[in-house]
């Protein structure tokens, strides 16, 4: 339990303080790097290390619901995927990197927060083959404003369709994220929530997000091919539509199926599930925004697994 709790409440550029174990926190949320515990504004990191350089590791995030990393195994699964992925060797094992992530959370104080944390190829001299140098783990815990994913949740979101400009291993949460947020301005410069993505005339997936939509009973969404990160979220959906009466569809999808939609929404684990609205200007999914809509039920459906475990 932290010492100086009042800490909690001071804003942006919060002094850091120790709690009783020693960890480094403010109001901001807590870090970790190089081995140790640190303020999220400690410099730490050497120029020489290769996420900084090259963009070459792997990141998970993960919701922390009352103080619990929820579906902390299915991210540990898909961290471990990407990382045999791009041939990145862990230092830590399976266990040694849960525990790391509750004691993050534990000296946290958060009980609504977001992990994120990131291995890369290690701290060496700029030269592009591996480096036989160990990997490097980084990691943030932040607390969580859901009201701000509440207010999508309940209202949805405008979005735009784009070129899906990433390359071809999206299954992969690699940390070289410059297409995506290079698409994701482009739709707040368009003065709407986000983008999805559009590859070869299909739609693939949002920014930061899988897409869905449900059009007479059905459940659409695309495969769980190379062109999509694998979502834990998306994953959760599929096994919930059975309970909602929905069949589910992972096949391809046009942009057109997409607008022609009874309901259209977002999987991802900060955001969770929310509706699409309009796109490209035109309204998409209205019947999402009913009571009992489908989408409406996936919600509460979903809420339902993180208060039961
Ligand atoms: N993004 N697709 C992309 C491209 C994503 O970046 C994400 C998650 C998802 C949804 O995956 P999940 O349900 O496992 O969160 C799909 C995270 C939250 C991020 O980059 O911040």
């Amino acid at each position: 339990m932290p010492i100086e709790t009042e800490q909690k409440g001071a804003g942006a550029g919060a002094v850091a303080t120790q709690n009783e174990k020693g960890a480094t926190q403010s109001a901001d949320g807590i870090g970790y790097a190089r081995g140790r515990f640190v303020a999220l504004d400690e410099p730490v990191i050497p120029i020489d290390e290769r996420a900084h350089q090259f963009g070459d590791g792997i990141y998970e995030v993960i919701r922390v619901y009352g103080r619990r990393p929820h579906l902390i195994e299915a991210h540990l699964d898909r961290f471990e995927r990407s990382a045999a992925a791009i041939s990145l060797a862990q230092e830590r094992t399976r266990g040694e990197l849960a525990q790391l992530i509750d004691d993050a959370i534990e000296r946290s104080g958060f009980s609504e927060a977001q992990v994120y944390f990131q291995l890369s190829r290690g701290i060496v001299k700029r030269d592009h083959p591996f480096p036989a140098v160990p990997s490097h783990l980084t990691m943030t815990v932040r607390p969580i404003d859901d009201a701000k994913f509440q207010g999508i949740r309940e209202r949805g979101q405008r979005m735009i369709l784009a070129p899906d400009i990433r390359w071809q291993w999206c299954y992969i949460k690699s940390l070289n994220l410059l297409p995506n947020i290079l698409t994701k301005q482009k739709a707040l410069d368009a003065g709407v929530n986000d983008a999805i993505f559009v590859r070869d005339g299909w739609v693939t997936e949002g920014t930061s997000s899988n897409v869905g939509f449900i059009s007479g009973g059905v459940l659409h969404t695309h495969p769980a091919d190379e062109h999509i990160l694998h979502g834990i979220t998306r994953q959760v959906v599929l096994s919930l539509a059975g309970q909602i009466g929905l069949r589910v569809s992972e096949t391809r999808f046009t942009p057109e199926s997409l607008m022609a939609a009874d309901e259209v929404f977002t999987m991802s684990t900060v955001t969770e599930i929310a509706p699409v609205v309009e796109i490209d200007g035109q309204f998409v999914g209205q019947a999402a925004l009913a009571d009992d809509s489908f989408v409406r039920r996936l919600q509460r459906a979903y809420r339902q697994t993180v208060s039961v475990h």
